[in-house]
């Protein structure tokens, strides 16, 4: 099978399931509208896709934890939707549509944000398949990477520095929190939820980092040289708020080497697992010549 096939069938999965969860209306309608919309407005559902390849990896079914590796997508879509309000990235494009500030308002937007982020939880907390330990153990783990210690911390060093002049130990913090946090904890739920042996969790969180950090940076460089129109985001946006980005410090050229080196890293890293890791390599190897 190829990359594309395989990576389409875990996102249907991921969509079916999501569909089946938000199948009956919230009050008030228009709060539940517009979760609705950046729920299904697309993306490629990497991070769910992870976590159920990286659970798979360790000998799991991924029918098994849909909730947890769904949940992941929520809290994506939540900072995706954060990402773009105006006293933050100010963008108008996401996914291909109008941003959810343009069509519903900075405040339903903000709340929309809220509502994913929290329900994320709950979705994540329902299960029948997993242990109740293994169960708390990735909670713990998610909620770190999403927030004080990933994600949020990033976001705000990220806007902290907008202006500055860009330093390596700044950047690099931005990007292994506001990015690879996420991504690592995917990979990493992945094994945690099967209850996978420690040497194998070592090798699945150093995948992670290597492959989190690599996909800010080509991120970086496709907000410089791809195009509106298949990034579904609006093209040069970093430029525009004077962001701290890796071509900004290096240049793309060295990015781009610099991504790649990433990449050869993550797949030293997983070779322990042998044949177990094949989709985890083909992911890794994707994520230097994705265009999106
Ligand atoms: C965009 O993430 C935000 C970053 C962390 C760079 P993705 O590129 O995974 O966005 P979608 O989910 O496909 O829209
Ligand atoms: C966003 O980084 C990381 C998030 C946690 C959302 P960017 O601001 O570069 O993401 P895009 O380019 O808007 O998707
Ligand atoms: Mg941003
Ligand atoms: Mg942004
Ligand atoms: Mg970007």
């Amino acid at each position: 099978m190829e990359l594309k096939r395989y990576i389409d069938e875990k996102k249907k999965i991921i969509e079916d399931f999501l569909s089946e969860y938000f199948r009956d209306p919230i009050e008030p309608g228009i709060f539940y509208e517009a979760m609705k919309y950046s729920v299904f407005a697309g993306g490629k559902r990497l991070r769910p896709a992870l976590c159920i390849t990286a659970y798979e990896a360790c000998g799991g079914s991924g029918l098994d934890i849909l909730p947890q590796a769904a949940a992941l997508e929520l809290i994506h879509t939540y900072s995706l939707i954060h990402d773009d309000l105006p006293a933050m990235d100010d963008d108008d494009l996401r996914r291909g549509k109008p941003t959810n500030h343009k069509v519903y308002g900075e405040a339903i937007a903000i709340l929309a944000g809220d509502g994913l982020l929290t329900e994320a939880f709950h979705m994540f907390s329902r299960s029948d398949k997993v242990s109740q330990t293994a169960l708390l153990t990735a909670i713990k783990e998610l909620s770190s990477a999403a927030g004080l210690y990933g994600m949020v911390a990033g976001q705000a060093m990220d806007i902290i520095s907008e202006g500055k002049s860009a330093d390596s130990k700044t950047l690099e913090f931005i990007h292994r929190n506001k990015t690879a946090a996420l991504i690592r904890a995917s990979v990493r739920l992945g094994g945690i939820l099967s209850e996978t042996d420690e040497q194998t969790l070592d090798a699945i969180n150093q995948y992670g980092e290597n492959i989190g950090l690599a996909f800010q940076v080509v991120d970086d460089i496709l907000d410089i040289i791809g195009t509106t129109e298949e990034l579904g985001k609006p093209k040069g946006s970093d430029d525009s708020k004077h962001k701290m980005t890796y071509p900004a410090l290096y240049g793309i050229e060295r990015s781009r080497d610099i991504a790649s080196e990433l990449i050869s890293n993550a797949l030293k890293a997983i070779q322990p697992l042998q044949d177990r890791a094949f989709w985890l390599k083909e992911i890794a190897s994707y994520l230097l010549k994705r265009t999106n």
